[in-house]
């Protein structure tokens, strides 16, 4: 099998990672999905679909919808194509291989818009959100959930996921992203043209109200599997050393057993709408 070679995309495109984003969606689906309201869409677009994590979600949430997914990456369309094999078969769902910036459907088509985890790796977002708007029918709503990370938070302190986490968001802004996109995405949409923008922090956080212990390991394991799925490029680059990777699954094995611990880690989620003209 033929892996994409990406020298931009600091999570890779391995068949590993393909499988993180199926768990992440599962996984961070009661903090990112709760707010995302799609009643009455009936045509819904996904831009930077991936591998159909949260499609395959978004499916099962909103059973009266047409799904549409886009993605640039051609081995992310193909395991898209497994992961949405029923829904595709049914006519639930398509996908199309063509990057956000250049969406090759009609104005004012889709009810509604949702993208997850995709601006902040894009140099450029303002095409994509005014391709979004036009496909978009008058007063459909987008939702775009982005990360912000430097809101990156962890108590006790850790020197080791400190200076891992500078070096991999280093590395992504050198990769023509940007990890604090998120408190950005208010202020693109209103450049874009969309109106009745809110913005809600979604950021998932462990603190002493998680005292189940099953919930805490499964919290802390997600987060370091998030961290160490840029460990490759970083390794490989020189940009961290073996030991800092050693240091940050002490620390993070730590905060497991520490019941004052927090770990809280900085997400956005932006609504907005096109206005009816
Ligand atoms: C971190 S993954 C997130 C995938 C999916 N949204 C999810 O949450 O599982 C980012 C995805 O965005 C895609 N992508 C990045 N820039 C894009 C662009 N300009 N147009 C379309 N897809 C893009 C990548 O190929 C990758 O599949």
């Amino acid at each position: 099998m033929t892996v994409e070679r990406a020298p931009g995309y600091i999570h890779t495109f391995s068949p590993a990672e393909q499988r993180r984003l199926i768990d992440q969606a599962l996984f961070l689906e009661p903090y990112h999905h709760t707010g995302i309201d799609f009643a009455g869409c009936q045509s819904i677009l996904e831009v930077g679909c991936g591998v159909g994590a949260q499609m395959s979600l978004l499916l099962r949430r909103w059973p009266g919808a047409r799904f549409t997914g886009v993605d640039q990456s051609e081995t992310q369309i193909a395991r898209a194509r497994q992961t949405l094999a029923r829904a595709l078969a049914e006519g639930r769902a398509e996908l199309h291989l063509v990057p956000g910036e250049r969406l090759a459907f009609k104005d004012a088509s889709f009810d509604g818009a949702c993208v997850f985890w995709v601006f902040e790796h894009a140099p450029q977002p303002l095409p994509i959100l005014r391709e979004i708007l036009r496909v978009l029918k008058p007063g459909g709503v987008l939702f775009a959930t982005e990360v912000f990370d430097q809101a990156l938070h962890v108590f006790p302190r850790s020197a080791a996921i400190e200076v891992y986490f500078q070096a991999f968001m280093a590395l992504q802004t050198e990769f023509g992203g940007e990890p604090n996109i998120g408190i950005r995405m208010p202020g693109l949409l209103a450049q874009a043209g969309f109106s009745d923008i809110a913005i809600t922090d979604v950021s998932p956080t462990l603190d002493a109200r998680m005292t189940e212990p099953t919930a805490r390991r499964a919290f802390l394991d997600y987060f370091q599997t998030l961290l160490l799925s840029g460990s490759g490029p970083l390794l490989e680059r020189g940009r961290v050393k073996q030991h800092v990777i050693d240091g940050l699954r002490q620390d993070f094995a730590r905060l497991n057993d520490d019941p004052a611990a927090v770990f809280s880690f900085g997400a956005k989620q932006v609504r907005g709408i096109k206005p009816r003209a």
